[in-house]
């Protein structure tokens, strides 16, 4: 096991520092042409149906509805059509309103979640077409779908999703710049930008990830032993505090909480006191100066605040006791590294605290079962 482990201490640390090479796997053949991505690939989906494409419907459970999430972002940004993200285990029982014309995505890295397969062979019968996104060839979702997209992650042994959320998100990316392409909503100077961002995402990981246990380990010192944590983002920062959040808890059992941060004043804040810890994603983005007045109001009621923010944005240092810092890309593609160091730190509280984080309690790797 110990060979297996590649010279790291879990497969989970291990599968974290695979991220780069498995996003560079994703978009790889994806992004030879500049202005554009190429998905026509074998088993894909036929492209005049994308082009016509009016409503899409996400369907996934766990970390896949976080990737899902920030492809709602992603797909209404670029390519203007109406995204919904559901959790599948209450869209398949809620009688949903669905029909031909529909696209409906099923994320699932297994390509076996018994709630995501239900909901996606729901979707069918109704006449909805159905896309797979999975990281496993030959899995149920693949057979189950009009067409698939695979993430090229690898074997993932670490029951916490991290590398093949990574590449989720990659591929969200790449089907909504295609989209937006195809839709003719998007021009190709803009689309040429984003891909060649999108190229300089593996080569970010990397840099990012030098060094970034070190830097995070007193973090987790300082903060590990607190019971309980508050994750606040807004629009694309949103989905990272949702899975930055379910990480702790799943490896950790700390208990979290994760909000959109113009909703804390509803409820959420009642919670802060000296002794909380509040992550805010403050990459750089159209609502930084929203979230940076949160983090003010955090601040004000005695509780502490780590911010992830983009290299380069002096200001934030202002407003937070903790900056873990990620490469500045293009803000929509800041998610894919913001939730790096949010993964390290999960990682590293539990680890402090003496846990398995490759297998926590109570937890499976694939729910084939309601
Ligand atoms: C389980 C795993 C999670 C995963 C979720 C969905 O809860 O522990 O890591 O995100 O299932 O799995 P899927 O294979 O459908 O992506």
């Amino acid at each position: 096991e110990a060979a297996e482990k590649g010279g790291f201490e879990t497969f989970m640390l291990k599968e974290i520092h695979e991220q780069a090479d498995a996003v560079a796997e994703t978009i790889a053949d994806r992004t030879v042409r500049e202005d554009g991505v190429d998905l026509d690939e074998p088993g894909a989906l036929d492209e005049e149906l994308l082009k016509g494409v009016k409503r899409i419907v996400v369907v996934a459970c766990g970390t896949s509805y976080h990737a899902g999430l920030i492809g709602r972002y992603t797909i209404e940004e670029w390519a203007r059509v109406p995204v919904e993200v559901e959790v599948a285990s209450e869209y398949r029982y809620r009688n949903p309103v669905l029909g031909q014309g529909d696209l409906v995505i099923g994320i699932t890295q297994s390509g076996e979640t018994a709630d995501t397969l239900a909901a996606m062979r729901l979707a069918r019968e109704r006449g909805a077409t159905v896309l797979a996104v999975t990281n496993v060839m030959g899995s149920q979702a693949t057979r189950d779908a009009d067409g698939v997209l695979f993430t090229r992650a690898g074997l993932e042994i670490g029951v916490a999703a991290t590398k093949t959320f990574l590449c989720q998100v990659a591929v969200m990316y790449l089907l909504a710049l295609r989209l937006a392409e195809l839709q003719g909503t998007m021009d190709a100077p803009r689309r040429r930008e984003l891909i060649a961002d999108l190229k300089r995402i593996p080569h970010a990981i990397a840099e990012l990830l030098e060094g970034e246990e070190e830097r995070i380990q007193p973090v987790a010192e300082r903060f590990g032993p607190s019971s309980f944590f508050l994750y606040i983002g807004r629009h694309i920062g949103l989905p990272v505090a949702l899975e930055g959040a379910l990480k702790l808890k799943e490896i950790s059992y700390i208990a979290t909480d994760a909000y959109a941060a113009g909703e804390m004043k509803h409820g959420p804040i009642a919670l802060l006191d000296e002794a909380t810890p509040v992550v805010a994603v403050a990459t750089d983005s159209p609502v930084l100066d929203k979230v940076v007045s949160n983090m003010q109001e955090v601040r004000a009621r005695g509780a502490h605040v780590i911010a992830v923010a983009t290299e380069g944005n002096t200001e934030i240092g202002e407003h937070a006791e903790v900056v873990l810092r990620v490469p500045k890309l293009d803000w929509m593609l800041q998610p894919i590294l913001a939730v790096i160091p949010l993964q390290l730190l999960a990682y590293a509280i539990a680890r402090t605290r003496g846990l398995n984080v490759d297998q926590p309690r109570n937890l499976a790797k694939t729910v084939t079962v309601e």
